[in-house]
C-alpha cells in the first residue's frame, strides 16, 4: 500500500492569535505639543474653519483642492521631511457625536495608512466629555488599521506603533484615561477578529479551548474547558449532536470572571456560538458566495472571548460568567441525520429537521446550563440565521428578548459602541412553527421570520431568566474597508458586550 506520509496543513509555528502575541502595542500620549518623531500628523476641521498657523495652510488653499470639511473627508500633504500632514474633516458642529468622532479618526488612521507614528489634534471640535473622545479616538484608529496578515507573507501593511493625542493640558489625565479604555476596547476586538479570520482548519474547537486558557491566565479570568467525555456526562445532547459528523472533537469553555472586592455584585452570563466551520451537515450547504466565511461561524464565541479579556483591566463591577459552545458542524459518516432526536441538558427533546440549523442546538444546552447558575440575566450572541442578514443587512444585528429592560440595555450599549442592533419580535404566534410529532420541538420553523423562530426556539431554554439573543450573521463580516471596520471578520459584539457588563444592573429591578 502507499503512504502518503504526514501531510501538515498547519505549520507547526503558527500561532492562531498573531495580533495578541506579534509585539506591536499602541503607546497612547496626551500632550500639550506633538513630540518629535511622527511619521504623520492629522489635523480636524469643521466645514469653512481656520486650520492653526503652525501648519501655514489658509483655508482656501484647502477649498481649492475641494476640501469641504465634511466628517471623515481627508486632504493628504506630502512633505519631504517631517511628519506628512493629514487634513481631516470634523463635519458641522452640531453633528459630532462620538460616533462621527470614531469615523473621524478612523479616516486619518487609512490616510497615513504607510505611517506608523500617529499624532492627531482635534482642535476645537467634538467638545465632548474628554474620557469618550480619548476612548472614541484610540477605538476608532486602532481598529480602522486593523488587518489579518498572519497567513500572507506577501503583505506591505505598516502596523501601527504610537498614537498621540493633543489637547489642553487640563483635559489631558481624563483623556489619557479615557485612551487607555479604547485601547483595551480595540486589543478586545481585535482578538475577535484575529480568531474569527482563522482558516477553520486552524483553529478547531480544541484549540479555542487551549487560546482560551492561555487569554484566562493572562487576563484574570477562570477557564474550564469541557471535553467530549464531560460534555456526554452534563447531557449536552445539542452540542454533541451537532458534532457527530466531525472528526474534531467538541469543547464547551466556561470563563468566568469576578469583580474586585466583597461587595454583592450583579451577575450577566454570555453565550456565544462557537461553530468553528458551518458546512450544513447532512444539509449541506452550497458552495456559493454566501457560505465562504462559515468559518467565521464562531463570531459569536469569539465576541464573547474578546469581551471577556477586557473586564479585568476595566475593573468591571459585574460579575460575568461566560459558555462557549464549539465544535465544527460536519456531514461524516456518523454526522446527525433528519428525523434524529437529541436530548438537550435539562430534558427537551429536539427533532432534527434541519442538520444546517445547528446554531440553536448548541446554544440550547448552554442556554440551561447558564440559567442553571440563576444569574441576574443570560445575553447571547450567535451567527444564527441567514434570515438576519436578508431583514437588516451588514450594518445592524438583530435583538430578541423576553425582558424589554434587559433589551433597552443591550440598545444603549449598541449606541454607545456604534455596535448597531434593531429589535425584532418575539412573536409567540410563530412557536406552532416548531412543532414535532416525535419530540418537544423540532430545530426548523417555516419560510418566514426564520430569525423569530430560531429566536422562539431558543427562548424554550432559558426559563424565567431575563434573556437578550443577538442575531449577528449579518455583521459579522464587512466585504470593504469602511470607517473602523475593516475587511472581514469585524468583532461585532466585542464593545457591545464590555460596554454592557461595565453598566449592568439587574433588569428586574
Ligand atoms: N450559520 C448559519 C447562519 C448564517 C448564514 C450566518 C449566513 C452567517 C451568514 C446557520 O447555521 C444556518 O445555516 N441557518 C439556517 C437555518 C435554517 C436551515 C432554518 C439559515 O439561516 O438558512
Ligand atoms: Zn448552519
Ligand atoms: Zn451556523
Amino acid at each position: 500500500m502507499m503512504s502518503f506520509g504526514t501531510y501538515k496543513l498547519i505549520p507547526e509555528s503558527f500561532s492562531p492569535i498573531p495580533s495578541q502575541s506579534a509585539e506591536n502595542a499602541v503607546g497612547i500620549l496626551v500632550g500639550n505639543d506633538f513630540s518629535v518623531g511622527l511619521d504623520a500628523v492629522g489635523f480636524v476641521v469643521g466645514p469653512g474653519e481656520d486650520l492653526p498657523d503652525s501648519t501655514g495652510l489658509p483655508t482656501d488653499a484647502l477649498a481649492r483642492v475641494g476640501f469641504t470639511g465634511t466628517a471623515g473627508e481627508t486632504c493628504v500633504l506630502p512633505q519631504s521631511s517631517g511628519p506628512i500632514i493629514v487634513v481631516v474633516g470634523a463635519g458641522p458642529r452640531e453633528d459630532q457625536t462620538a460616533s462621527v468622532l470614531r469615523d473621524v479618526a478612523a479616516a486619518f488612521a487609512r490616510a497615513a495608512r504607510r505611517q506608523a507614528r500617529l499624532g492627531i489634534a482635534l482642535g476645537t471640535c467634538f467638545e465632548l466629555d474628554p474620557r469618550v473622545l480619548g476612548q472614541t479616538v484610540a477605538e476608532g484608529v486602532l481598529l480602522a488599521r486593523y488587518r489579518y496578515v498572519e497567513l500572507k507573507p506577501s503583505s506591505t501593511h505598516v502596523d501601527l506603533v504610537s498614537l498621540d493625542i493633543l489637547v489642553a493640558p487640563d483635559l489631558a489625565d481624563e483623556v489619557r484615561a479615557g485612551a487607555r479604555t479604547g485601547e483595551i476596547m480595540a486589543r478586545a476586538t481585535t482578538l475577535a477578529r484575529d480568531l474569527a479570520n482563522t482558516p477553520p482548519s486552524h483553529l478547531t474547537a480544541a484549540d479555542l479551548g487551549g487560546i482560551a486558557i492561555e487569554l484566562g491566565r493572562a487576563d484574570g479570568l477562570q477557564v474550564d474547558v469541557f471535553d467530549k467525555q464531560n460534555l456526554i456526562e452534563l447531557g449536552c445532547g445539542g452540542l454533541l449532536g451537532v458534532n457527530a459528523g466531525s472528526r474534531e472533537e467538541p469543547r464547551m469553555i466556561k470563563l468566568v470572571y469576578t469583580p474586585p472586592g466583597d461587595q454583592p455584585a450583579p451577575h450577566l452570563a454570555l453565550v456565544g456560538k462557537g461553530i468553528m466551520y458551518d458546512s450544513g451537515g447532512i444539509s449541506l450547504k452550497p458552495s456559493d458566495p454566501m457560505h465562504f466565511s462559515m468559518k467565521m461561524d464562531m463570531a459569536g464565541a469569539a465576541a464573547v472571548v474578546g469581551a471577556m479579556t477586557a473586564l479585568h483591566a476595566l475593573e468591571c463591577p459585574t460579575a460575568v460568567t461566560a459558555f462557549l459552545m464549539c465544535t465544527d458542524n460536519m456531514p461524516g459518516g456518523s454526522a446527525m441525520k433528519l428525523g434524529d432526536v437529541l436530548n438537550i441538558r435539562g430534558g427537551m427533546t429536539v427533532e432534527v429537521k434541519n442538520t444546517d440549523a445547528e446554531g440553536r442546538l448548541v446554544m440550547s444546552d448552554a442556554l440551561v446550563l447558564a440559567s442553571e447558575e440563576s444569574p441576574d440575566a443570560i445575553v447571547d450572541i450567535a451567527t444564527l440565521t441567514g434570515a438576519a442578514l436578508m431583514a437588516l443587512g451588514t450594518h445592524t444585528a438583530a435583538v430578541f428578548g423576553n425582558n424589554q429592560a434587559l433589551v433597552d440595555q443591550a440598545v444603549r450599549s449598541s449606541r454607545a459602541t456604534d455596535e448597531s442592533i434593531w429589535q425584532l419580535p418575539l412573536e409567540h404566534r410563530y412557536r406552532q412553527q416548531l412543532n414535532s410529532e416525535v419530540a418537544d420541538i423540532s430545530n426548523m420553523g417555516g419560510k418566514y421570520a426564520g430569525s423569530t423562530t430560531a429566536a422562539l426556539f431558543l427562548n424554550e431554554f432559558v426559563g424565567d431568566t431575563p434573556w437578550a439573543h443577538l442575531d449577528m450573521a449579518g455583521t459579522m463580516q464587512s466585504d470593504t474597508d469602511d470607517s473602523w471596520l475593516t475587511q472581514g471578520a469585524t468583532g461585532f459584539g466585542t464593545r457591545l458586550l464590555i460596554d454592557l457588563a461595565l453598566n449592568f444592573t439587574d433588569p428586574t429591578r
